[in-house]
Parts: C-alpha cells; structure tokens; sequence
C-alpha cells in the first residue's frame, strides 16, 4: 500500500497546526510541513511531488496551501499549477486560514435554510480571507452582496479581488463602528459577519428590528461574537422568525468538509479544490 503523503505547504512562518491535525484526520499518513513557501521557492518541492511516483501511484501525493494571507495562497497555488503538464501533476488544495471551507460551510447551511439567489446579503468585516470567500460564493450563489470593512479603500481593494477572481459585483462600503454596520445592512436579508475573532460587528437590537432580514451568520467563535445576541453553537436557531448559524453550529460542517477535502486529494492525481468545488461539497454534505 502506497504511503498518502500530504506536502503541507504554508505562506506563513510556521505551518498552521490546525491545518496539520485535520489532515491526519482527514486520511493523509504522513504530513509533511513546509514554511515560509512563496512562488519563488515552491518550484522544487513541486518537482519532488510530481516526478516521484509513477502513474498509478501519484494518486497518493497531495499538496495543500495554507497560511493567513488568501492572496499569497492563490498565487501559490498559481504557481504550483503552472508546474504541472501533462500527467505530471498531483491533487492540490487551496484553503488559506481555512477560509474556503469555512465560507462554504456556512454558505451551503443557510442555503440549505432558503434559496439565496435574488436575495440581499451584507458581509461585515469582510475584507479577511474568509469574509472574502462568504462574499463571493454568496454571489455566486445569486445573491445581490455589499461587503463592508472599516476603510473605504481596503474594502474596495477586497471587492475588487474578489470580482477579478470569481467575475462577480461587490458592493464595498466603509462601516467603522456598529452604527454604521446596521445602516448599511438595511434593507439585506442575509447578514454575514466575517470580522475578526472576539469582535461584535451589529447589535442584537439592531439586527432583529430589521423585518427584511430572515437569515444572520457569525464564524467568530470568541465572545463577543460577530452578531451580538446569537449563541455560537446556533444552527438556524429561530430568533422571532429570523435564523440563525453562530461559530460552532457552522464549524461541525467546516470540519466535516475540511476532512472530507482531504479524503478526495487521494482520490485521484488531478483534484485543484478551490471555492466553486469546495462549496459544492459543502451543499451536498449540509
Ligand atoms: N468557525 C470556524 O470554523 C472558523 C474557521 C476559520 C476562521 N474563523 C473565524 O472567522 C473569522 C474571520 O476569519 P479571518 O481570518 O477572515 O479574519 P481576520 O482576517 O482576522 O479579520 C477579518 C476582518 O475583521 C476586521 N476587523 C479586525 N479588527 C476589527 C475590529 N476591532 N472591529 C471590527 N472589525 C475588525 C478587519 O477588517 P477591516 O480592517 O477591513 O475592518 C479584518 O479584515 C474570525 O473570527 C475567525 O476566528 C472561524
């Protein structure tokens, strides 16, 4: 039996121990760290997973990017695919700061709770890895999406990345306090905080006085969480008619799908799981 050798490759300093652990749990037999990977010096661990194993075997190598930073990870992911011709290539994975699987499981519940296509959805403090993956899978899942951040052209600059990557329209507005966050989600029916871990980003108040909203997500995991008012292990809790997801009712399925990513890595020798495949998975596991 073909040892499942996962390269575990990091743009960050250390490689990401949460990222280590779930890939044993997700099947791999060995797991093999690398730090402080960028385009540049990735070449050669390429060629080491490529060039190793003959044909029927290669199935059995694995790469997968992680680290803080999305836009390191996706032009490392890049540059890895740029390597790879013809058979010479092994499955890879994209899943910086977990940020698709993360998005995707939250995504796939509230679709599972109400079609999303034709709605109006607000991402707060979405200018992060994973904010910027809610906001593009909720537009590619038909959603009308605004993303807020507490600088205008930071935000801007997410929104633009995120349309250039997926051809999609993102709304930035600037919001810096709670205040603004609830005036800009006016009018939205699905409300998504995305802000950094141990951040209220709206007001219980707020939220739950606006009738056009029906659904409210936060993957903040720490008090005070991203939507005050909601518990993290709600898993479309009803609050007066609006449901609600908090941190841990969503990270059961980001788990599930995060091993369930690594399990299909060693299914073939040609997988890239990105987004648009990562959230399909996550739709059909909801
Ligand atoms: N549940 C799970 O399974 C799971 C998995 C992974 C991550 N997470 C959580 O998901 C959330 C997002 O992750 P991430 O890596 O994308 O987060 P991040 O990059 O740390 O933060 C996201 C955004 O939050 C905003 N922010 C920072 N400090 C703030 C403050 N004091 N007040 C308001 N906004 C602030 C920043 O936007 P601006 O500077 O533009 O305002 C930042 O870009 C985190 O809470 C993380 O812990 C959960």
């Amino acid at each position: 039996m073909t040892a499942k050798l996962l390269f575990q490759l990091d743009t960050d300093s250390t490689p990401s121990v949460f990222d280590t652990v779930v890939a044993y749990d997700g099947g791999a037999d060995h797991v093999i760290g690398h730090a402080g990977i960028t385009k540049e010096s990735v070449g050669g661990l390429v060629e080491g997973a490529i060039f190793t194993r003959g044909a029927k075997d290669k199935k059995s190598t694995a790469l997968f990017v992680g680290g803080a930073s999305m836009v390191a990870g996706e032009t490392l992911l890049d540059a890895i695919q740029a390597k790879f011709y013809g058979g010479f290539r092994v499955s890879v994975m994209l899943d910086s700061n977990g940020a698709n699987t993360t998005a995707a499981a939250g995504v796939a519940l509230l679709a599972k709770a109400s079609p999303l296509a034709g709605k109006r959805a607000i991402v707060l403090g979405g200018t992060g890895p994973v904010g910027m993956r809610v906001a593009a899978m909720l537009a590619l899942e038909g959603a009308a999406v605004t993303l807020t951040g507490r600088q205008l052209a930071k935000t801007q600059h997410a929104a633009a990345a995120i349309g250039q990557r997926f051809g999609v329209q993102i709304e930035a507005v600037e919001a810096p306090d709670d205040a603004a966050r609830a005036r800009a989600a006016e009018g939205v029916a699905i409300i998504y905080a995305a802000g950094a871990i141990g951040h209220q980003l709206i007001a219980h108040a707020d939220w739950q006085s606006m009738d056009s909203v029906q659904l409210v997500a936060d993957v903040n995991p720490e008090p005070p969480f991203g939507i005050g008012g909601i518990g993290a292990g709600d898993k479309g809790r009803d609050y007066q008619g609006k449901l609600a997801f908090g941190a841990l009712g969503i990270g059961g399925l980001k788990l599930r799908l995060h091993r369930a990513c690594i399990g299909k890595l060693f299914e073939r020798n040609d997988l890239v799981l990105d987004a648009e495949n990562i959230l399909a998975l996550a739709k059909e596991m909801a």
